[in-house]
């Protein structure tokens, strides 16, 4: 079963597969797990150094390009108009695709004006390099400012999103946009699993602690997850969550746990993160 939700008349599947540090082999058996495991959303970025694997396991799945939905992100040094483009054709030369569903800015650049760039990302959409166009890691403010400044509409932004952090600003702000909030670490990188409530909540309805968070996160509007694992049963067992449901209770004791405010993705070059809202 592909959940999807719909922004601009796109349906995005809900449950994507991320491939960060997923490198070489592991890359192309993983896309392929995913894909076979019945995932049809593919998240990789041209900074993850894996796009030709990944490509190779979009190929051997022997899925027809149009049964997923394939996102790259454009490097920061690349956000320069001809730059921006020409990254793209080797990204899709690297995948082995004519076009990509969806390509994102993957944090934003101070270093170049936001215009130039928003720009040049219509501009690789008119193109044909992609087919709709969003961004990554960027604040409620610049994102008010990348949907003003494009042409084509802004489909998402991907961001850190999991049961404890506090991101009810970016699910405001996108939703006021009509657009997703992608969630990137949707399992914290792996440390929900030691969170109490999500423990009893799990064995509770006998399932795992992921399966517990992949379920909260499918049950939420206008948002997408894309969790990545290195393991075929993981892989399997986190897209195995259509068979139950989380009560509003449970929906709402996990959402509470945002007020931990955990952020994971923090580089030196993140922007001025958004304060949570006061309680
Ligand atoms: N836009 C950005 O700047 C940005 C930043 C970070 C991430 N991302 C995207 O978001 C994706 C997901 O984030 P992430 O990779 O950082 O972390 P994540 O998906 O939150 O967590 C991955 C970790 O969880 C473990 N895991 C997965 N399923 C499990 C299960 N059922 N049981 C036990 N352990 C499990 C994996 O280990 P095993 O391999 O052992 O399963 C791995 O160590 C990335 O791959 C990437 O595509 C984007």
């Amino acid at each position: 079963m592909t959940l999807t939700t719909q922004h601009f008349g796109v349906n995005i599947p809900v449950l994507g597969f991320g491939t960060w540090q997923l490198k070489g082999d592991d890359a192309h058996r993983c896309v392929e797990a995913a894909l076979n495991a019945g995932y049809r959303h593919i998240d990789t970025a041209q900074a993850y150094e894996n796009e030709q694997f990944v490509g190779r396991g979009l190929r051997d799945s022997g899925l027809k390009r149009n049964d997923y939905f394939l996102t790259t992100k454009v490097w920061t040094s690349a956000f320069h108009e001809d730059d921006l483009q020409e990254s793209v054709r080797q990204s899709l030369s690297r995948l082995g695709v004519d076009d990509v569903d969806l390509l994102l800015l993957h944090w934003p650049n101070d270093e170049v004006p936001l215009e130039e760039t928003i720009t040049a990302l219509n501009d690789a959409r008119d193109l044909g390099l992609t087919r709709h166009i969003g961004v990554s890691n960027f604040p409620s403010a610049q994102f008010d400012e990348a949907v003003k400044l494009s042409r084509a509409p802004i489909l998402c932004n991907q961001v850190e999103y999991h049961p404890m952090i506090d991101q009810s600003v970016l699910l405001e702000n996108a939703n006021a946009h009509g657009s997703a909030l992608t969630a990137y670490c949707p399992l914290a990188q792996g440390k929900v699993f030691q969170n109490e409530t999500i423990r009893d909540i799990a064995e509770r309805h006998g399932k795992s602690p992921a399966q517990i968070v992949m379920r909260w996160f499918i049950q939420q509007p206008n948002v997408i997850a894309i969790p990545r694992s290195s393991s075929e049963a993981h892989i399997q067992s986190n897209n195995d969550i259509h068979d139950f449901a989380l009560e509003p209770d449970d929906m709402a004791r996990i959402t509470e746990l945002k007020s931990l405010n955990q952020r994971i993705v923090d580089p030196d070059f993140a922007p001025d993160w958004d304060m949570p809202l006061a309680a």
